[in-house]
């Protein structure tokens, strides 16, 4: 009913200043969890999904990103040298597998509900998915293909949910719940960060969405919001009534990887999943145990 997801948004303009000094020089989605950086595990999950043109809303000193999914002949050439053809075959396959690929750029830090405004152009009419990729999801079916195929029999918008302990709501968008059908959160209403003692549930959005182009006129008249800044959540709770708003509770675990110890979680879960290495992980957890 709902058509083809095809377009994704990734926000990538934030300073990461919790990963100072790390993030001095370079942006917070190349830090790598196991052997890829945070953007690729992101755009990997929107490929499965069946994203076939990604955007990127990137800021000053991001320029890595953009190499990163760019060919390196330099690079490719010393690894061919090298007779390493997989790992040069593997650096090729991404770039050739992105197909449409755009940049723009976010030029004032203004919040989220800015930066997917700033990819109004390259999205058009038709709805798309944001992923964030500070959050990492474990899973057996990536989290965006598990919304992909929910969002097919509901429709308006959707952002993947979990419930975090009371003492964090004012880290999230949370939901005032209307009522729940299996994965399926219908909502009264979205609150951005609220004070843990005001926050209507402990049910918060995580940085998985499919929205409706409309979202983009809420966005338009850039009304401040929690913080000071712009924010989506503000977008998609005023579409509430008009377009209706799901949170999914996808399975699977979900890594803050925006916080140092939810970065080094993600890194021993994902190494704990390659088989060349989940021996090595467990002897060094009971080392540390
Ligand atoms: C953003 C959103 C928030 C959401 C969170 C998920 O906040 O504004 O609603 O819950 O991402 O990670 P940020 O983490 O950018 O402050």
């Amino acid at each position: 009913m709902s058509g083809k997801i095809r377009k994704a948004v990734f926000p990538v303009g934030g300073l990461g200043t919790r990963f100072l000094p790390a993030t001095k020089a370079m942006p917070k989605e190349m830090l790598p969890v196991v052997d890829k950086p945070l953007i690729q595990w992101a755009v990997e999950e929107a490929q499965a999904a069946g994203i076939e043109e990604f955007y990127f809303v990137t800021g000053r000193g991001k320029t890595a990103i953009e190499d990163h999914f760019d060919r390196s002949y330099e690079l490719e050439q010393t690894l061919a040298a090298r007779e390493k053809t997989e790992l040069s075959n593997e650096t090729i396959r991404l770039t050739e597998s992105l197909g449409r690929v755009a940049y723009t750029r976010q030029p004032e830090p203004l919040g989220l509900g800015h930066a997917i405004w700033c990819a109004r152009h390259l999205v058009g009419d038709e709805p798309f998915a944001v992923l964030l990729p500070d959050d990492l999801v474990l899973a057996e079916r990536p989290c965006l293909t598990q919304m992909v195929e929910s969002y097919g029999k509901t429709g308006g918008n959707m952002a993947a949910v979990m419930d975090v302990p009371k003492e964090h709501t004012n880290r999230y968008g949370i939901l005032d719940i209307a009522g729940e059908d299996g994965p399926l959160v219908s909502v009264k209403g979205l609150v951005e960060k609220p004070d843990p003692s005001n926050a209507p549930s402990t049910l918060s959005i995580i940085g998985r969405y499919i929205l409706q182009p409309q979202v983009f006129e809420r966005l338009e008249d850039q009304k401040k919001g929690a913080g000071g800044e712009i924010q989506l959540t503000d977008a998609i709770a005023d579409m509430i009534g008009e377009t209706p708003f799901h949170g999914f509770r996808f399975e699977g675990r979900r890594f803050d990887c925006g916080d140092k110890i939810g970065f080094l979680e993600a890194n021993i879960a994902f190494a704990h999943e390659r088989e060349d290495m989940k021996e090595a992980v467990k002897k060094i957890c009971r080392e540390f145990s």
